[in-house]
């Protein structure tokens, strides 16, 4: 493919991903989305393999073999409730990538640069690496982190603020002395700033709390994205550096949506230490009142006799894998006249959109799924709040009491319904480790058990 045919594709390929991101901000239009995203990556992977740059095709046939191999393993393997992991891990690599794209193109005894060619080059080398290398060992420790292999709990070293900073002095003083060699002699300041970046890296997720594990994961995606990008110049690949930025802004939007949502600003997350994740009810107040245990059976009665229902689906759902039988149910009670509305947090379950993509596969219809903003007021004039395996996004602690770890973060008001059930298989705490007063509220009862199987048995009774 000629060079011109090859900067005609990428910006279709541009132009796709743009329209993916579109596409992929609404549940309706998602689908068509994900195909132009697919298209893109397409035409985009067509016009660099066939490129004029392209000497050899066997190693990068053998590589994509390989990636393409492992990419399809990991897609059919991992469960939905891994997705995140599998996000973080992938981040990971693309910061590898940068890494190692950057360490050969500094030793590549083919580029040869002189005066400000030569400085241009090595800053684009530095910095890519210092990016790529933060966004790799924080990505392996978020990927510990969501998966249970690390403890969720915030190390908060003592001196942690003036660590980091000392970290991004010495970065700054290597970069300035890695500029001053001449014919790649620079490896020594790259390779310890190198150091300097992963551990960097790891400091900075190991003092992130549990609860501001949604920031951090949309935090790594932008990360991810500038990585990317330095590559995209470290190669000159207008698309890499195109795409790049496309993954990075988003990402950056999304952190700050993440940090509205939970009431957080970004310096604070980064600063670290919110959410225990060591299940302390220690730090806020003992919640006070009765647990009420009831039954399927007593469910169902419940909901029968309901006009209003609002759903809350949490993580827990999407463990059980209880997205069909609430749709069944929901499906069975609209038929009876039952207003079912479905209350969606923006930090459920363990990523970004996790519940909607659950009730889309389930067919819930778009219209009764509504945003936490739209549909909190409502709880009021709710007859039947239903919360299905959530658990930090429904806590009143957040809003009664100052000392809670997740004080401050906007929750479901669920509480505020006549009747607020919560199906959960016991007392434990949700991710943030905080324990929920909701449980011991008088107009809360409790379903315990494992959310499809009592969800089943509901099904039954209502149909029965
Ligand atoms: P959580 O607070 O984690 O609560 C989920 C609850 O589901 C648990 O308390 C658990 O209680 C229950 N559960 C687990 N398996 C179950 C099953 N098979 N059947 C029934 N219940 C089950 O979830 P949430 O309310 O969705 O809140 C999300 C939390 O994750 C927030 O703290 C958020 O900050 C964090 N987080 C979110 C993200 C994103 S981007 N969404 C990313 C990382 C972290 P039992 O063990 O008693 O059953």
């Amino acid at each position: 493919m000629s060079e011109g045919l090859v900067t005609v594709s990428y910006i279709a390929a541009t132009i796709l991903f743009i329209l993916s991101l579109g596409g992929l901000s609404n549940p309706e239009t998602a689908r068509r989305g994900n195909f132009y995203g697919i298209l893109g990556m397409a035409i985009a992977i067509l016009a660099t393999v066939t490129g004029p740059k392209v000497t050899s095709y066997v190693p990068i046939i053998v590589a994509m073999t390989i990636g393409g191999g492992v990419g399809i393993y990991a897609a059919k393997k991992v469960k939905m409730t891994e997705m995140p992991e599998l996000v973080a891990l992938m981040h990971s690599l693309v910061g590898l990538a940068a890494v190692l794209v950057g360490y050969a193109n500094y030793i590549d005894p083919t580029a040869v640069f002189s005066g400000v060619e030569k400085t241009i080059h090595e800053v684009e080398i530095y910095v890519g690496v210092l990016i790529g290398a933060v966004t790799f060992s924080g990505s392996v420790i978020a990927f510990g982190k969501l998966s249970g292999k690390i403890n969720g709990k915030p190390m908060l070293l003592p001196a942690r603020h003036i660590l980091n900073l000392g970290l991004l002095v010495a970065a700054i003083i290597l970069g300035k002395w890695f500029l001053t060699f001449e014919d790649h002699g620079g490896l020594l300041p790259l390779l310890l700033m190198t150091g300097i970046a992963l551990t960097f890296g790891v400091h900075m997720v190991m003092a992130i709390g549990g609860a501001d594990m949604p920031v951090v994961v949309s935090m790594l995606n932008s990360y991810s994205g500038w990585a990317a990008s330095a590559t995209g110049f470290m190669l000159s690949n207008d698309l890499l550096i195109v795409t790049g930025a496309l993954v990075g802004s988003s990402g950056a939007i999304l952190s700050y949506i993440m940090c509205k949502a939970m009431n957080r600003r970004f310096l604070a997350v980064i600063a670290g230490g919110f959410g225990t994740g060591g299940g302390s009810a220690a730090a806020g107040m003992a919640p006070e009142g009765e647990v009420q245990p009831i039954s399927a059976e007593e469910t169902a009665e419940f909901l029968r006799n309901a006009r209003n229902v609002i759903i809350v689906p949490g993580y827990g759902m999407a463990v059980a894998q209880a997205q069909h039988t609430v749709f069944e149910i929901t499906k069975l009670l609209r038929e009876k006249g039952v207003n079912v509305r479905f209350a969606i947090h923006p930090v459920a379950g363990r990523m970004p959109g996790h519940m909607n993509v659950l009730l889309a596969e389930a067919r819930v219809p778009y219209d009764i799924v509504l945003e936490m903003d739209e549909i909190n007021e409502d709880f009021p004039e709710t007859d039947v709040a239903m919360v299905i395996g959530a658990n930090d996004i429904v806590n009143p602690a957040a809003q009664e009491d100052p000392n809670s770890p997740i004080a401050g973060m906007p929750v479901l008001e669920v509480w505020k319904a006549k009747t607020s059930i919560v199906m959960k298989r016991s007392m434990a705490s949700g991710y943030a480790g905080v324990d929920n007063p909701l449980f011991y509220k008088e107009n809360n009862k409790m379903l315990f058990g494992d959310a499809k199987k009592m969800l089943d048995e509901v099904l039954k009774y209502l149909q029965g």
